[in-house]
């Protein structure tokens, strides 16, 4: 298994592109399933989620080209859809592939998906997936692990009220709203960015789409989609995660490529910690302003509040600043894995349920650790760019997950970083 070592202490400067991004581009992909036409992707990241959801495509029918020479381009085709189930193997390795279950059961009126499970940060059911797929006309049937959708004559739109703003949920319930029969209405959606590019992709496809970003979706399905050409969103993760990369470091990082705006609460609760933010015409530059960095109260929210996505990276940034920060997580029950092992690099932190504890410490040092998802492990890597010493960060699989070539983008800011074997 691969290992990263970070040598910290460097200020991070210079300039990095951020990627599009992951979230966007997953639900968008599962989008291919609805109609026989070819859908053309551009400014998809190469990540192992990506090449996960191709897979899983790949299994259901789908031809997936990527344009030689053209990074980032991607074309899925679904001329027939060959299967209509996705099985545990693939499903277990990502979440995410439960998005395929509106699409399938909207086309082929019938879907039979692996149920996800748990993962490291909570339980994570999908039950307002389900919930929303009966109130247009689906039954849902649950046996040996599977979840089976049936509609044999095809979705009917209908009214769904969604007891939190899942994205999850609000997506697969868009795409299969698109093929429905009549007019569906999502109430309590999801309001993310990414829920705006899916609406975008929908509408270029031939569905009926009103309301992206507030919390109520009106969407006639269409008898037909079409294929369309869709460039997708950049990572406002990736690049809040590059932000406090710099400001964590005490550099200045020009990030290009991204848009400030889709930061929600996290560019004021940035300002207000010391880290400064100046717009620029295709992106920002992020710094520390004058003086360290302060302790600043964070809670998470569904957008546009503060990201949970950016929850981890948040708290290393909070290890080194001046005073102490409350951090409340209120989107997954159990995911303040990474403050143990922040801890082993000197960080003070008390957890109390769902919130922990930061008292700032000033310095950080390296050591051993081990990441355990996705977020947490990048986390662990910003406290290793700001410690004193060398940081062996293990298990850094989840980081593939989510960020694109981060040791070389890292090390084109100046980080002293290798992955060994
Ligand atoms: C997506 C993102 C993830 C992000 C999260 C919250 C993708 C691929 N992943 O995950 O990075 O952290 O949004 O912004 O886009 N829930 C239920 N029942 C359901 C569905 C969800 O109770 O049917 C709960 C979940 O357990 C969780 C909360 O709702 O506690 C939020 O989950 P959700 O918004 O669905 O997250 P994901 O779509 O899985």
């Amino acid at each position: 298994m691969d290992r990263i070592l970070i040598e910290g202490g460097v200020p991070l400067e210079g300039l990095v592109t951020i990627s599009g991004a992951k979230n966007a581009a997953l639900p968008l992909m599962a989008a291919c399933l609805l109609t026989d036409e070819p859908l053309e992707l551009e400014n998809v990241p190469d990540l192992a989620d990506i090449a996960s959801m191709q897979r899983l495509l790949q299994v259901l029918g789908v031809e997936a080209r990527h344009l030689p020479g053209a990074p980032g381009k991607l074309t899925l085709t679904c001329e027939n859809v060959l299967s209509t189930t996705a099985p545990y193997d693939l499903v277990r390795r990502m979440r995410a592939s439960v998005l395929v279950l509106g699409p399938l059961v909207a086309r082929e009126g019938i879907a039979r998906v692996s149920l996800p499970g748990g993962c490291a940060i909570g339980t994570r059911p999908i039950d307002l997936h389900l919930a929303g797929l009966e109130a247009m006309g689906a039954t849902i049937e649950l046996a040996d692990g599977y979840v089976t959708a049936k509609a044999p004559g095809g979705l009917k739109g209908g009214i769904v009220r969604l007891r939190s703003p899942s994205v999850g949920a609000t997506e697969n319930l868009m795409l299969a709203a698109s093929l429905a029969k009549g007019p569906t209405e999502i109430h309590g959606a999801a309001r993310e960015p990414e829920i705006v590019d899916l609406a975008h992709l929908l509408r270029a496809m031939g569905a009926s789409v009103e309301g992206e970003g507030s919390p109520t979706l009106h969407i006639t399905g269409a008898d037909r989609l079409s294929g369309t050409r869709h460039a997708i969103l950049p990572d406002r993760i990736e690049a809040g995660t590059y932000a406090m990369a710099a400001a964590i470091t005490g550099g200045r990082v020009t990030l290009q490529s991204c848009r400030t705006e889709l930061l929600g609460a996290a560019i004021a609760k940035l300002a207000e910690c010391g880290v400064a933010l100046e717009p620029t015409e295709d992106g920002m530059i992020a710094s520390r302003a004058n003086g360290p960095l302060k302790g600043v109260d964070v809670i998470t929210q569904p957008f546009p509040g503060f990201a949970t996505d950016l929850q981890a990276q948040f708290m290393a940034l909070m290890c080194v600043a001046e005073g102490a920060s409350m951090i409340t997580e209120t989107i997954f029950e159990n995911r303040f894995m990474h403050a143990p092992e922040l801890t082993r690099m000197g960080a003070n932190i008390t957890v109390h349920g769902s919130s922990a504890l930061v008292r700032g410490v000033g310095r950080l040092t390296g050591a051993p650790v081990m990441a355990t998802d996705l977020r947490a492990s990048v986390s662990l890597v910003l406290a290793a760019l700001a410690a004193d010493g060398q940081t062996e960060i293990n298990r850094v699989y989840h980081l593939d997950r989510g960020y694109e070539q981060i040791e070389r983008k890292l090390g084109n800011l100046g980080a002293r970083i290798e992955r060994v074997a």
